[in-house]
């Protein structure tokens, strides 16, 4: 079986797709599939890329980088030769919005994980809340910022802002991943200068309530061919908070971080209970396929409210996904064929 992995992009989180790519590079069954690498650069350009993929994990002096210089140049897909499935390692706009499930679609090409719709739906927490919000599952309160309104009528998304949420509040691009662009604020001090930093990188952009609560995550796996999806044990995510502000991209990337992760998170047996299901239901709400990783708070008084679904989460060996299987009883190896595997169902 010939498996495409397709990684790096034109989404700010380039540099961890390439870092993705080359923990499924490591851990894939070599017996089993042949493994195409094919990295695309920040401008967009394709390349069939060569060596092992050791050259892209985390850690080095800098973040992996994709360019022309990575392998060698092809125009299409269809120039790298026949694939039986292609493994979409893109996380945010331009992989893990639609764009190539369409595109894979088009070509008749099977591929791992969600479909066009699911992936546009995780992608925007605008309409990610909303489709949660529809099928009654538990979100926090959000303000939309929309282009225009901030460009003409800014004092109303303060007053907003005021009328309906508490401080602190979380300043976030509507689309995009690994906290980038994401600022929390205290007071209503800083949220002009967060929501323009937020709008670097799309320019809709969400205002959210801070939930007071532990960060748990929670990985599905499957939902193909009739079978329920499956959730994973919980994890969670422990951020030193005298170092960090919060489990921003430097607290998940850089060597520096003194973020911890815990697999399975120590929680009562009925709130895992709780968060699994809610991770499954998440998961079908938005018609997700393959895999998610499910991102929820649990309060203090055990309620757990959905943060987020990523229906492309990082896949380094470090990442919470891989780790939450093994936590689980399936080891990465045995995942990634199991990822496989349900494409071509
Ligand atoms: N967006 C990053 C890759 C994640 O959710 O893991
Ligand atoms: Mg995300």
């Amino acid at each position: 079986t010939r498996v495409a992995l397709i990684f790096g992009g034109r989404s700010g989180e380039h540099s961890i797709s390439a870092a993705t790519a080359a923990g499924v590079m490591k851990a894939i069954d070599r017996e089993a599939y042949d493994v195409l690498p094919i990295g695309i650069s920040r401008e967009g350009e394709w390349v069939l890329a060569s060596g092992d993929g050791s050259q892209w994990q985390l850690g080095g002096a800098s973040l992996p980088e994709i360019t022309t210089e990575s392998g060698t140049a092809i125009e299409s897909l269809a120039e790298a030769g026949p694939v039986d499935v292609v493994f979409p390692l893109l996380h945010g706009p331009y992989g893990e919005d639609g764009t190539i499930q369409g595109l894979l679609e088009l070509a008749g090409v099977p591929y791992v994980g969600a479909g066009v719709l699911a992936s546009a739906v995780g992608m925007d927490k605008q309409y990610m809340k909303l489709v949660f919000a529809g099928h009654g599952l538990p979100v926090a309160p959000y303000v939309v910022v929309k282009p225009r309104e901030w460009e003409q009528r800014p004092s109303r998304v303060i007053d907003r802002v005021q009328a309906e949420l508490v401080f602190p509040v979380f300043v976030k691009p509507a689309r995009a991943g690994s906290s980038l662009g994401v600022t929390r604020v205290d007071d209503l001090t800083g949220l002009a200068d967060a929501i323009e930093e937020a709008r670097y990188h799309d320019p809709k952009v969400l205002v959210e309530q801070g939930v007071d609560g532990r960060e748990i995550e929670c990985a599905v796996l499957g939902g193909r061919g009739g079978a329920a999806p499956r959730a994973s044990v919980p994890g969670e995510i422990v951020v030193d908070h005298d170092a960090d502000v919060f489990y921003d991209f430097d607290a998940k990337y850089a060597a520096s971080s003194t973020a911890r992760t815990e697999a399975p998170a120590d929680l009562p047996d009925d709130v895992a209970e709780r968060v699994r299901e809610l991770a499954v239901e998440a998961f079908e709400a938005i018609g997700a396929e393959g895999l998610s990783r499910v991102d929820v708070f649990v309060t203090s008084a055990g309620d757990v409210i959905l943060n987020e679904i990523n229906t492309m989460p990082g896949f380094t060996p470090i990442s919470m996904y891989s780790k939450m299987w093994e936590a689980t009883g399936v080891p990465y190896t045995e995942l990634v064929s199991e990822l496989i595997e349900l494409a071509r169902e």
